[in-house]
């Protein structure tokens, strides 16, 4: 049986490349430039997908190990711009093998507080939480589909304990992981065999952002967690890593990836 990574000499694409090829969306942020690293550290080519964050981008592509990284503009709201990305991918790389979803937005609103939130916001959470998880999938899913990885094509779904217990920075944004674990069930079942799609859901993360959050706020999230900590960005790359990998025969699954924070303590 041919390893999960390295293809057999035929499978090499048309530029002579046996290396994957996976594109992070949101992978200059917090959790996604850890996800970037563990991908490339794992002899992927890696497409950092960037929406604002273009000279983060293009910092962390000279970071990684290995070769054959790029950045690229990636508004997973804007569908015509990710119709463009894959036929330049396609072009440049030949081929796609996983995509991750980690474009992700909110903005701490207290549940209590209807008036607060917006429509713009929702908009905004919704559109780019959901509507654009979905849009890169339709727009990248038949270069997945002709993956030659065991296991075929792979989506990784940054989603959130937020989505299962309804605990989180506002009730649109619970609402909006909810939707996406959702959909990985049905785009599990819709695009299988070729193409496996998979939710993996952290709970609170210690990104750069997260630590310059309050410290007592931080320190309660921590006392919560059976295991009694946070999840470094590190772990849940390790997690996105393993689904596209190792976990060959998993779709249409939520992986919780949140030290026991949704069994309750
Ligand atoms: N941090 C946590 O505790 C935690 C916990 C559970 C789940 N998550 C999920 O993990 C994912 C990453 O979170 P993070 O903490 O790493 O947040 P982050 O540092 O704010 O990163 C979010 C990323 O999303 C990108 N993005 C936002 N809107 C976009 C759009 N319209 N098109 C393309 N990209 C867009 C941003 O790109 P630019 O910066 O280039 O604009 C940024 O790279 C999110 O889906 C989040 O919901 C986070």
């Amino acid at each position: 049986m041919a390893t999960t990574l390295e293809m057999p000499v035929e499978k090499k694409d048309q530029l002579g490349n046996a290396k994957p090829v996976v594109i992070v969306f949101g992978g200059a942020g917090g959790i996604g430039s850890a996800i970037c690293k563990a991908l490339a550290d794992g002899g992927m080519r890696v497409v950092v997908g960037y929406n604002t964050q273009a000279q983060g981008a293009e910092a962390l592509v000279k970071s990684l190990s290995g070769e054959g990284h790029s950045a690229r503009k990636a508004p997973v709201t804007d569908t015509a711009a990710l119709a463009k990305l894959a036929e330049d991918i396609a072009q440049d790389y030949g081929r796609c093998d996983a995509i991750v979803n980690c474009a992700g937005t909110t903005r701490f609103v207290k549940h209590a507080d209807l008036g607060s939130l917006d429509d713009e916001l929702i908009d905004r959470i919704l559109a780019t939480n959901v509507r654009g998880a979905f849009a890169t999938v339709r727009a990248f899913h038949s270069l997945l589909e002709k993956s030659p990885l065991v296991g075929g094509g792979v989506v990784v779904n940054l989603s959130s304990s937020a989505g299962n217990f309804a605990i989180g920075s506002n009730v649109m944004y619970c609402a909006s992981k909810a939707a996406l674990d959702n959909m990985t069930k049905s785009l599990g079942r819709a695009l299988a065999p070729k193409v496996r799609v998979v939710s993996v859901a952290p709970a609170l993360v210690d990104t750069e952002f997260v630590k310059s959050l309050d410290r007592d706020w931080r320190d309660a999230q921590a006392a919560s967690t059976p295991m009694g900590r946070l999840a470094t960005p590190e772990e849940i790359a390790a997690a996105v890593r393993a689904v596209i990998t190792t976990l060959t025969f998993t779709t249409g699954s939520i992986l919780q990836v949140d030290g026991g924070r949704t069994l309750g303590v």
